[in-house]
């Protein structure tokens, strides 16, 4: 083999979903950085509002930013046929898009604040998304010789963990989400080749998802996006088969579903 045909082994199609703001931007500013990225596929519902997405993509010949509206499949089928025109394979697929709250929609504190509307868009967004677009996006996965699919959850949507209760619709979404990353890694174990499926939670992140919530958490316990994301990418980097199926923390820890 020469040493051409060694590098292009080495380097990886990546696919960002939910790229626009928060830890998947920031998924595409270090990768795009590293030597052994072939390519960014970034993915967001309104590629004209993410400025900083456009600004990384015009400084990083490698980003290519696809729209994908998760909650919705049409959108999710439609980007899987576009990218069918510009790559055959993706070594990483990283689900990030979540919804905790939005400027009407605010996390359950008692079962009286539980509505439909807001069960529905957390589901839509949280749980039936990511497994969407395993749905969609695995024959590129399959033609790949090494496939990570990762899906950031969060602690809270443990069941076993659940102590402190409220958070009713996130929770369950996340709990739905991880049910759907075990099932899946069930059923892709079985292949010959086998895609690797994780659900990672990475700590309080400070984002715009955490940033109502951060008053009672130390510093030490709210990570910058740069550190969040190198630590995911530590356990992305050194996930094996035998790790299919985890939900695995930010410092490598198992959590219960
Ligand atoms: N931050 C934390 O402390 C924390 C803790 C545990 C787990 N997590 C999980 O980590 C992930 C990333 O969170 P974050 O903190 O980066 O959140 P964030 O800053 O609020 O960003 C959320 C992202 O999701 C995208 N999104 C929402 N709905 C979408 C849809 N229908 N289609 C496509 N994209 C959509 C947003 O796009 P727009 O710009 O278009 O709105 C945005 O890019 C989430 O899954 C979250 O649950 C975060």
């Amino acid at each position: 083999m020469t040493d051409t045909n060694v590098k292009a082994n080495m380097e990886r199609v990546v696919l960002i979903q939910g790229a626009s703001r928060g830890i998947g931007l920031q998924f595409v500013r270090e990768l795009a950085q590293r030597p052994d990225t072939a390519k960014i596929f970034a993915t967001c519902r309104r590629p004209g509002d993410a400025a900083e997405l456009s600004a990384l993509a015009e400084h990083y010949s490698n980003i290519d930013i696809l729209t994908l509206d998760v909650a919705q499949e049409t959108s999710v089928a439609a980007a899987a046929e576009t990218l069918a025109a510009r790559t055959d394979h993706i070594d990483l697929l990283i689900n990030t898009a979540g919804l905790l709250h939005t400027d009407s929609q605010q996390p359950e504190r008692r079962l009286r604040e539980v509505n439909a509307d807001a069960l529905r868009s957390s589901f839509e967004v949280n749980a039936i998304g990511p497994i969407l677009m395993a749905r969609y996006f695995e024959p590129f996965l399959f033609r790949s010789s090494h496939a990570v699919f990762a899906s950031l959850s969060a602690r809270v949507g443990s069941i076993g963990d659940n102590r402190l209760g409220g958070w009713y619709a996130y929770r369950a979404s996340k709990a739905a989400q991880n049910m759907f990353t075990r099932t899946l890694a069930i059923e892709w174990a079985r292949r010959t080749q086998p895609v690797i499926c994780l659900a990672l939670h990475p700590g309080t992140v400070d984002t715009d998802l955490s940033r109502p919530f951060q008053k009672n958490v130390t510093a030490e316990k709210l990570f910058s996006v740069e550190r969040a994301v190198k630590q995911l990418m530590s356990i992305i980097d050194g996930a094996s088969e035998k790790d299919t199926g985890r939900f695995i923390a930010w410092d490598g820890q198992d959590i219960p579903f």
